[in-house]
């Protein structure tokens, strides 16, 4: 196997595998960039060819492609070393199967019970009789892993206790159940009688379950695994398995909030979609978004309840410094119903697709008729999403598209915005405001590697001069004093622009920063 890491790395070239991430340029032998495991507006962010390594002065964020690539897809070792060496056309040597761990076992278990479920589907008329009822063709429910469970008890139990797995793998996995009052009887099946989509993580490994009632009286209507430790609910993003290089090639992801909306929008061609699996977007899946483009539409259900939950996911996305577009479904129709219609439609939809800010303005003006609602509504809902916009010009441009919208003065509005302090919209914008986070991160960065010099300080004194050992700290030390005098002029930096932007001080604290600032460069040379 490490003879196989080797061969990747030198097969791979790693300005370009960063580069199919983040945006890089050249910067004398290294290439840089806007780093992508913190928000920072100017580059700090180093990729270096001929070390074959990235360092990034802002977080500390450091390390080799394979790093690098787990890190941003959120895959394991194995499972990045898999990806790449597919990528650099290396074949990987035959590993010999080591003991199993834990989490290998519930991969497997998992994966069998997919299998289980998929054969059971192809049995099964009724089932697939639905699903075609839903327009979803035979190519989609192979390409989903789609899978069907009869109303029976124990069917995967028995199943999977046949093929040798044992009761608390099945346990651990999240497929079955110990009834509490009959202790004395076995385990039986949480999925019975549903349709069974199974959700993947970023490699397309299967990590749990979503099942769908197939009676339309049967509760709850979708039945999730419950978390487990290969599944986070509130994290998994269904599709994003599949639609991870699209978004990325497209720079913006579709966001539904169904699996049947998922599967045909993918159907229709919108590959660049995903779908929380049974909860609103929480700020982890806006995060990993991220990670691949800032730039979403939300294509929630045409419904009070879709409108809320856009409203809500517009607040997150907007105080991460994403870009939010809202596609507006006709009432009572979802991105499935629509899709069924037809394809076009659903894609006219999203084009259509207009700034948040925008489609709640719309909203307001459209529902609400007498003037001094109309204000109030503004003041209550629009005004705190421009509040969480970092660029002032696009501030600007809302506050003069509400004015000319709905005939307020502009200073009325200015005035208003002024004044808005909706806590938790207060704290994400101080979380996004830019010297403050990197004054956070800065001090951590230095913190850490303070820890780690004192720590090499203490190793050093112990070893017996000019062993290796010994050599090989020393060089490290020599690096981590250079890298604390760069962690130390940012951090100043940073204290006198926060005082700038206080109005504490003046000119001369900017002439302060430019001379620091150099010092800095200076530095950073010096590091690569
Ligand atoms: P279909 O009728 O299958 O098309 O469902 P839908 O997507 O139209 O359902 P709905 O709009 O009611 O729900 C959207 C998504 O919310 C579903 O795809 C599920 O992920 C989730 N969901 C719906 N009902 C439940 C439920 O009872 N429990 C859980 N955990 N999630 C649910
Ligand atoms: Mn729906």
């Amino acid at each position: 196997m490490r003879g196989d890491v080797d061969t990747i790395k030198e097969r791979l070239d790693i300005g370009e595998v960063v580069g199919q991430y983040v945006k890089l340029e050249k910067a004398g032998k290294n290439l840089k960039g806007r780093c992508p495991f913190h928000n920072e507006k100017t580059a700090s962010f180093f990729v270096s060819p001929d070390r074959q390594s990235f360092y990034c002065f802002g977080c500390g964020a450091k390390g080799d492609i394979f790093t690098f690539v787990g890190e941003l897809e959120g895959l394991d070792f194995k499972a990045t070393l898999k990806l790449l060496a597919e990528r650099a056309g290396v074949e990987l040597t035959y590993v010999r199967p080591e003991v199993k761990t834990e989490k290998d076992k519930i991969f497997a278990v998992l994966e069998d019970a997919a299998l289980y479920f998929e054969s059971n589907l192809r049995e099964s008329a009724e089932a697939k009789k639905y699903l075609l009822s839903r327009g979803i063709t035979d190519e989609s429910m192979k390409t989903w892993r789609l899978g069907f469970v009869p109303e029976e008890w124990r069917l995967l139990y028995a199943h999977l206790t046949s093929l040798g797995y044992s009761k608390e793998i099945l346990f651990k996995a999240g497929l079955i159940k110990q009834s509490e009052e009959h202790k004395d009887k076995e385990p039986y099946d949480i999925f019975r009688g549903r349709l069974i989509f199974p959700l993947f993580d970023p490699s397309g490994r299967v990590i749990a379950l979503s099942g769908r009632a197939l009676m339309k009286e049967a509760e709850p209507k979708y039945l999730n695994s419950p978390d487990t430790v290969l599944f986070n609910k509130s994290e998994i993003l269904y599709g994003l398995d599949k639609a991870k290089d699209e978004v990325r090639k497209k720079n913006y992801a579709v966001l539904v909030e169904g699996q049947m909306d998922l599967v045909l929008s993918h159907q229709a061609g919108v590959k660049n979609t995903v779908a929380s699996s049974g909860t609103a977007f929480t700020q982890a899946h806006l995060e990993r978004l991220k990670r691949l483009s800032a730039r979403i539409i939300l294509a929630f259900d045409g419904d009070t309840a879709g409108k809320k939950a856009a409203e809500k996911s517009t607040i997150l996305a907007l105080s991460l410094g994403m870009e939010v577009k809202v596609a507006e479904l006709p009432e009572g129709k979802d991105p499935a119903d629509l899709v069924g219609e037809s394809q076009d439609k659903w894609k006219d939809v999203l084009r259509e697709s207009k700034h948040a800010i925008e489609i709640f303005l719309g909203e307001i003006l459209k529902n609400e008729k007498d003037a001094r609602k109309v204000g109030k509504a503004i003041e209550r809902s629009i005004l705190p999403l421009i509040a969480l916009l970092s660029s002032a010009i696009e501030r600007a441009h809302f506050v003069s598209l509400i004015a000319k919208r709905s005939g307020i003065r502009e200073e009325v509005l200015w005035e208003d915005l002024k004044r808005i302090k909706t806590p938790h919209i207060q704290k994400a914008k101080d979380a996004e405001s830019e010297n403050e986070a990197q004054q956070a991160e800065t001090s951590t960065a230095r913190e850490r590697i303070e820890e780690r010099l004192a720590e090499a300080l203490l190793w050093q004194k112990e070893l017996p001069e000019s062993s290796s050992e010994r050599i090989a700290l020393e060089k490290e030390v020599a690096e981590l004093t250079d890298r604390l005098s760069l962690a130390l002029l940012e951090e100043e930096i940073v204290g006198l622009k926060v005082a700038i932007a206080e109005g504490q001080v003046g000119d001369a604290a900017v002439r302060r920063i430019e001379e620091l600032a150099r010092k800095r460069d200076e530095e950073r040379r010096k590091l690569m």
